[in-house]
């Protein structure tokens, strides 16, 4: 039985994620602050709910205490992520700072440390499907904390990769999506954000994807639904 681990499920990519793993027979690891709502009734999948703000180093991160023994494949979708904040470099309050890395980065290098520990040593296969964004390659003026979050990210899974090759990353852009982040970058009315007009064009034009569709290509294109 495959094990995935799904971080940032309470809505958007993720949610979609939850939503289509449920039906399948499969361990299905859900990392958040809430479970989303109403779960479909075809449920064939063992849940396991691990109730953690990503944004709070304070609390222990035990991946061993999630993962069954008999464990032999494991896919970790590093979904959860925020934009926040939005503002220029030179106005970033340094609890922001330690935030957005906390939630981008460091709780998510901290869960892919204990995985590639665990996998190594029990004979595991992982998979790690990065839930990345344009942003890890390009610089966006007001988006400081999530382009840089987003590209040390990226780096630290390709050093993994480099360091073993029982592990496979995927870095995946899903490309804009019709979700609460993008309602918050449409909501930005700092001077610092150039683009704000071409966010509102997505919209306006119906250009975003809906997270149902995105979640369902990514998985079919992973070869995991
Ligand atoms: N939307 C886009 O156009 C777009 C484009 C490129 C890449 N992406 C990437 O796609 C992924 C999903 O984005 P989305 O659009 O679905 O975003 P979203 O609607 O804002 O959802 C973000 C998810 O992350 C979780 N999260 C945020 N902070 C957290 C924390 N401190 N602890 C635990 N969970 C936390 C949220 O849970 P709570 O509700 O509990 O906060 C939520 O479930 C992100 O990695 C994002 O960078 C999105």
């Amino acid at each position: 039985m495959k094990t995935f681990i799904v971080t940032g499920v309470s809505r958007g990519l993720g949610q979609a994620f939850y939503r289509l793993l449920l039906p399948l027979p499969v361990r299905l690891i859900l990392i958040g602050k809430v479970l989303p709502a109403d779960p479909p009734e075809l449920t064939q999948a063992e849940v396991i709910f691990v109730k953690k703000d990503l944004a709070d180093l304070s609390q222990p991160i035990d991946v061993a205490s999630w993962i069954h023994k008999d464990a032999r494949e494991i896919v970790f979708i590093n979904n959860a992520g925020t934009i926040d904040p939005l503002v220029a470099i030179g106005s970033i309050a340094d609890a922001e700072i330690i935030e957005a890395t906390a939630v981008n980065f460091v709780s998510p290098a901290m869960i892919s440390n204990q995985l590639a520990h665990l996998c190594k040593h029990n004979g595991i296969k992982l998979r790690i499907l990065n839930i990345s964004s344009g942003a890890a390659a390009r610089a966006i003026a007001g988006w400081g904390m999530y382009c840089s979050t987003k590209a040390a990210m990226k780096m630290f899974y390709e050093c993994l990769a480099s360091e073993n090759d029982k592990v496979t990353v995927r870095h995946i852009d899903p490309g804009v999506m019709d979700t609460a982040m993008q309602e918050k970058i449409r909501d930005c009315k700092e001077d610092v954000f150039a683009f704000g007009e071409q966010f509102m064009r997505f919209k306006r034009e119906n250009l975003l994807r809906s997270p149902d569709a995105v979640a369902k290509d990514i998985l079919i294109g992973e070869d995991l639904l």
